[in-house]
């Protein structure tokens, strides 16, 4: 595990957009674990950036999104086929037949999951993953469960979620119930994982990735047993966590 703290927003998504363009550079061909939500757009900005600069190319590369809610057209503005266009691939040279979002409108959803997750696999899996996390622990929409789900599936949104994400939409009535989610399997088996933490009310879900309990009442606990995780985090919220065990490097920035 490694931590880089940061200083501020920008620094933070700085560094994250260093690290994929860094990953990009190494193997054009890579594929791309892609998370929507507030916490990654800096990120998405500072790549379409380093993209409009040359440093980085997206000619190549696969991606796969985490997730999607049931019942929303890509060409819903809170749909998430929808934030990926506005936030990043409709700015950079990217191959649209390369980019996957699961679809939250299928007729056979179950399908949909099990195709999905195929693609994932065929793909070769994914090289480096995005995440962001919940304030209830969850990652993709992994939601706080008695147990893992290992492949990609349909969820119940959990009532904290439609809270926190009534903050897109005009009535918290109209956040969709359900989504289709990546699960925990696909996330664990990415060569690399790259988790984004901004929000120091997050602090308390992800100190239990530092308690050696895995629980999947916080899902983002199995991460600790993830052999290549980097978790950029900003100063206030690596404050509240127990940062200072020798075993982990901490590279304090801004
Ligand atoms: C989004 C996703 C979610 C978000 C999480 C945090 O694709 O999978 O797990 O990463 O809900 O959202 P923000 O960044 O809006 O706080």
């Amino acid at each position: 595990m490694r931590v880089i703290v940061s200083g501020s927003y920008q620094d933070l998504s700085k560094k994250a957009a260093e690290i994929m363009a860094e990953q990009i550079n190494k193997k054009p061909e890579s594929v791309l674990g892609l998370a929507t939500g507030s916490t990654p757009i800096g990120m998405y900005k500072e790549l379409i950036a380093m993209n409009k600069d040359g440093k980085v190319d997206f000619s190549k590369v696969t991606t796969f999104n985490l997730d999607e809610y049931v019942g929303l057209t890509p060409d819903h503005d809170q749909s998430y086929d929808y934030f990926m266009w506005d936030n990043l691939f409709s700015h950079v040279n990217i191959m649209k037949e390369q980019t996957n979002i699961p679809s939250g409108i299928a007729a056979d959803l179950p399908t949909e999951c099990a195709s999905y997750e195929k693609l994932v696999a065929k793909k070769g899996g994914i090289d480096i993953q995005i995440l962001g996390v919940g304030h209830n622990g969850h990652i993709g929409f992994n939601e706080p469960s008695d147990s893992f789900t290992i492949s990609t599936h349909v969820i119940e949104l959990a009532s904290q979620t439609i809270e926190a994400n009534a903050r897109f939409f005009e009535e918290k009535s109209q956040v969709p119930k359900k989504a289709v989610t990546m699960g925990i399997g696909a996330i664990m088996k990415a060569r690399h994982v790259l988790l984004i933490v901004n929000d120091k009310s997050k602090a308390e879900a992800v100190r239990q990735l530092f308690s050696g309990k895995v629980d999947p009442q916080v899902p983002v606990s199995i991460l600790q047993l993830h052999p290549n995780l980097t978790i950029l985090v900003d100063r206030e919220t690596a404050d509240l966590l127990p940062l200072n065990e020798d075993s982990r490097e901490v590279v304090l920035q801004g």
